[in-house]
């Protein structure tokens, strides 16, 4: 069989991740064309995957204007860049593998899975958690019933005092109005997660939150307005050069780094730090995604779950238990406890390890194992592989706008059902 052929839009770190993956498996899939409007990444892309310069466009819509090149695309742009190209590209005839959100309102999202179902494709949403080993043996034990009925989850996402920093104060999802919410950004994954591991979605959500801690009104006395001319940087845990400088001493090449600057050069990282968006003091942005809240969920069923996001932590694996009527599971996204009520007894399990779950190391396994299915998918025509298909993956963000709704306005929400309709 020849491999699948991919067209890749945006190739910044995502789409160039995905890609990494093709050229990895060479007898698995191709990348024959990209859009990217960054001449840097443009050429390193193409010259990377041997793409001719033909097939390598300045904008997507350039390449959607000639008809169909490959079986399928990956839609890689930032979060208000989706729907278009989802939908022209689905009307092309490609199989798509389309990143997280899928967009940044609910009528968008139908819009894109209307889309999809009236040209018939396969989607693939970038929901990578459902793909890592972890996930697959935490659902497996949950389908096998040791835990018996499901009837509370506690679930922490900590993001971590820098990568909240550097994402969510000085970087791309920094505001709502430039990409999305920051439940929505970081979290679709874990409400998608719950739903995915609990085999239904949530019915009805309350949730609190704020933006709290990176205000003006936070800022130490003296705090200049970028770290480099600031005489309290020392004593500031958020310090842009000490978390950068630290990333390219130790030789650092990829994500956070790559976000930052182009070039891996001292110059290039102090010209951003004195310019760009990510030297800024954090007491001192333009920002307003929240930096903790909680969503509590209640499932048809009576299941009740309460899920915690957090800036204000180390980082690392999310952490999970799952309270069943015969047993309770603890996960720390490596290591996965069950302890049976019956027996009394208590069981490891680690699932085969597979890094950690961030950009820079392929969300724990959860890219491999996406670009894994989709591109099965492609070839074989088994949609079934493909595990955030259109449905499923637009019931977990139905359930993100309501939750972030329920914040918003002190409600709470019902969620509504999937209706079919675009
Ligand atoms: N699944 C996950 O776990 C996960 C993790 C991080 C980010 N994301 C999502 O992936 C998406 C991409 O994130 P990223 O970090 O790779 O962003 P990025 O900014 O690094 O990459 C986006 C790229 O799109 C390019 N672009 C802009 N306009 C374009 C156009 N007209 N045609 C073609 N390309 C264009 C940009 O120049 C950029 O290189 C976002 O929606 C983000 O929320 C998903």
């Amino acid at each position: 069989m020849a491999p699948v052929s991919l067209v890749v839009i945006g190739a910044g770190e995502r789409g160039t991740g995905y890609a990494r993956w093709a050229r990895r498996h060479p007898d698995r899939a191709s990348v024959v064309a990209v859009a990217e409007p960054s001449e840097v990444r443009r050429a390193r892309f193409a010259a990377e995957h041997g793409i001719p310069a033909q097939h390598a466009a300045a904008d997507w819509r350039e390449l959607a204007g000639r008809g169909r090149l490959a079986d399928a695309v990956l839609i890689c742009t930032q979060d208000r860049m989706h729907e278009e190209p989802a939908r022209a590209f689905a009307a092309l005839g490609y199989h798509m593998l389309l990143e997280k959100p899928m967009a940044a309102d609910e009528a968008a999202c139908r819009r894109i899975v209307a889309a999809i179902e009236r040209a018939g494709v396969m989607l693939a949403v970038g929901h990578v958690m459902r793909y890592t080993p972890y996930t697959r043996a935490v659902k497996e034990i949950v389908e096998s019933g040791q835990l018996g009925d499901i009837m509370s989850v506690e679930h922490l996402e900590p993001v971590g005092f820098w990568h909240q920093a550097h994402s969510y104060v000085r970087g791309h999802w920094r505001r709502s109005d430039l990409a999305t919410t920051m439940l929505m950004a970081k979290s679709c994954h874990d409400l998608d997660w719950l739903q995915h591991v609990l085999g239904q979605p949530p019915a009805r959500v309350s949730s609190f939150g704020s933006l709290t801690h990176f205000t003006a009104a936070n800022r130490p006395a003296g705090a200049a307005d970028r770290c480099l001319d600031c005489s309290v940087e020392a004593a500031c845990p958020y310090s842009a050069p000490r978390l950068y400088r630290g990333l390219l001493d130790r030789g650092g090449r990829g994500w956070p780094l790559s976000v930052v600057v182009d070039e891996f050069t001292p110059a290039a990282l102090d010209d951003a730090l004195r310019y760009g968006p990510y030297g800024r003091c954090v007491y001192a942005c333009d920002n307003d995604a929240v930096d903790h809240q909680v969503v509590a969920l209640e499932f048809p069923g009576a299941a009740t779950a309460t899920f915690t996001m957090t800036a204000f932590s180390q980082g690392g694996h999310r952490r999970t238990r799952l309270f069943g009527t015969r047993g309770e599971l603890t996960g720390d996204g490596e290591t996965i406890r069950v302890y049976d009520f019956l027996t009394r007894a208590e069981r490891l399990i680690t699932p085969a390890p597979a890094g950690a779950m961030n950009v820079a190391d392929g969300h724990g396994g959860g890219d491999a194992g996406l670009m894994d299915a989709f591109t099965a998918a492609v070839d074989t025509g088994n949609r079934d592989l493909i595990m955030s298909g259109p449905r499923e993956s637009l019931a977990s963000h139905l359930a993100v706008f309501a939750a972030e709704r329920a914040r918003l306005n002190g409600t709470v929400e019902t969620i509504p059902p999937y209706s079919g309709q675009g």
